[in-house]
């Protein structure tokens, strides 16, 4: 349900002058996210050794971070993730749902570990194979070196025809990082969400099927129907953080420990 008053062709769109950081953000982005470059993040931080921290402490913690790359809001962190979950609740959805509505975005608290933005938010794409020109200002991966590589720059570099998303390297970034963080406590469904909500080239373009399976297949329906969620809330009003705040400690506490590692 679209409650906005901004048209769905008026999201997303990179053409307007309003946020030139949105392109100079992309243009490091696509510039540094090499294969080498993953592989180094996913090394300093899926070991999960920066804090421990509950899901609601969280999301007030990354409170204090404005979004780049997005050209679509202004609103807080915690706004947007509430109103993300709110507009999911209110559609009936499993509570699953509603609380990947919730932790989608926590993932940026790479942020405020001293991460550049071009490093944490923004679209995803598989690094080691080809970059695609769907990808939002495609043309700055010129000057990435992989796109230099022979192998690493052919259609499936590194990988296998059909070998699975869960076997793909993505660029670097808050997706990969919070499913890492979530993955043993929540649903199949649900962790797809979180590790591909930003991956616009597949769920949005088409691309990158040949590296998909069966069950990345399967999956994608539950990463289109969040993305409308996640997308068209973004011009309501701030929810009432104080009122809507036993609810979710109280979903939190249906899937989650007190506290986990990030
Ligand atoms: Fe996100
Ligand atoms: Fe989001």
């Amino acid at each position: 349900m679209l409650t906005s008053t901004k048209k769905k062709e008026e999201f997303r769109d990179y053409e307007a002058e309003a946020r030139s950081s949105v392109k100079e953000f992309y243009r490091l982005n696509h510039k540094n996210q090499t294969l080498d470059f993953v592989r180094q993040k996913r090394r300093e931080f899926l070991s999960l050794k920066k804090s421990e921290m509950g899901i609601w402490e969280m999301a007030q913690y990354l409170n204090q971070l404005v979004d780049d790359s997005d050209p679509d809001t202004d609103i807080s962190q915690l706004g947007h993730l509430l109103q993300t979950s709110e507009e999911i609740r209110r559609a009936g959805h499993p509570d699953w749902f509603i609380l990947v509505g919730l932790i989608h975005d926590l993932g940026k608290v790479l942020c405020l570990y001293g991460e550049p933005q071009w490093a944490v938010v923004g679209d995803t794409f598989p690094v080691g194979c080809a970059f695609s020109d769907k990808i939002v200002y495609s043309e700055f991966f010129e000057a990435n070196p992989d796109s230099q590589d022979e192998k690493l720059s052919s259609r499936l570099g590194v990988y296998e025809e059909h070998c699975g998303l869960e076997n793909v390297l993505m660029s670097w970034g808050h997706d990969e990082y919070i499913y890492h963080v979530t993955k043993d406590y929540l649903p199949i469904e649900a962790q797809y969400i979180l590790r591909y909500h930003s991956f616009y080239p597949w769920h949005t373009e088409g691309e990158y099927n040949y590296l998909t399976n069966e069950q990345d297949r399967e999956m994608l329906k539950w990463v289109h129907k969040f993305n409308s969620y996640d997308l068209y809330t973004k011009s309501h009003e701030a929810p009432d953080e104080k009122s809507l705040r036993p609810f979710y400690e109280n979903l939190i506490g249906k899937y989650f420990p007190l506290k986990i590692r990030w």
